[in-house]
């Protein structure tokens, strides 16, 4: 993905012109804790809470971040209705995540918006930065779909593996043998999510209690949609 680093960046722009450069975080679907680099790279008086449900990308997270005293984790499945009861009942200023939403089916999606929107203060901000075509523009996803394999192949070239690869390495590493089998167990009962065009999203975080959302950031195929609470 060529723009990852720009929607992070877009991402935290946002996030400290709305909350200031101290904020309180949720790592939504966290993987490996990716924003949560990024955010204390940026904004070293940060906290982040961290949430995913995968084991083995949890321990590499947890792994990677030992000693931060500024992130907590929390393991919890986002589809399930009773996620929240994972977390304290503290809000948070921003709840960010990337490339993950779309693993989600619409019904626990739009139920989720609506969990959030109890979670970020008032004036608080939710940006989710992931894959949202737009299927009445077959044409343009197409042209989208040849550039991103593009920098695909360059990428591949240079040397990067890309996420199945990435599994595989981890498959093999015998340290994350317990972890690996784990995260196996729940991807063979993971359904697979579907994408929903930017409108789609706007629409169900207004309905969930986000007065403002838009777009801060787009690529043909993509997007960055802030809500503001
Ligand atoms: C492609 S990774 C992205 C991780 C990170 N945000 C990043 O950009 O590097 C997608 C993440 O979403 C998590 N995820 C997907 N569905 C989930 C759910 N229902 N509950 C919790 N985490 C979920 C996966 O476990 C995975 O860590």
């Amino acid at each position: 993905m060529p723009d990852r680093e720009e929607r992070f960046r877009v991402m935290l722009d946002v996030v400290e012109a709305a909350v200031g450069p101290s904020p309180r975080v949720l790592d939504l679907a966290c993987g490996t804790g990716s924003i949560s680099r990024r955010l204390f790279a940026r904004l070293p008086q940060a906290s982040s809470v961290a949430v995913d449900m995968d084991p083995t990308l949890m321990a590499i997270a947890k792994g990677s971040f030992d000693g931060d005293r500024r992130i907590t984790f929390v393991t919890a499945d986002l589809s399930e209705p009773g996620w929240l009861d994972e977390l304290s009942a503290e809000p948070f200023d921003a709840v960010l995540t990337a490339t993950a939403l779309h693993w989600m089916q619409p019904d626990p999606l739009a139920r989720l918006y609506a969990d959030l929107a109890k979670l970020v203060r008032p004036d608080g901000v939710f940006v989710n930065a992931d894959h949202m075509p737009d299927p009445g523009t077959p044409m343009l996803n197409a042209i989208e779909e040849t550039i991103q394999r593009g920098y695909e192949a360059k990428a591949r070239a240079a040397g990067a593996v890309d996420w199945e690869e990435w599994w595989a390495l981890v498959a093999a590493d015998p340290k994350l043998a317990d972890e690996y089998a784990a995260s196996r167990a729940i991807l063979a009962e993971h359904i697979q999510g579907v994408t929903h065009p930017v409108g789609w999203h706007t629409a169900k975080l207004t309905e969930a209690g986000f007065p403002e959302s838009g777009v801060a950031w787009r690529s043909i195929t993509d997007a960055v949609v802030v809500a503001i609470r």
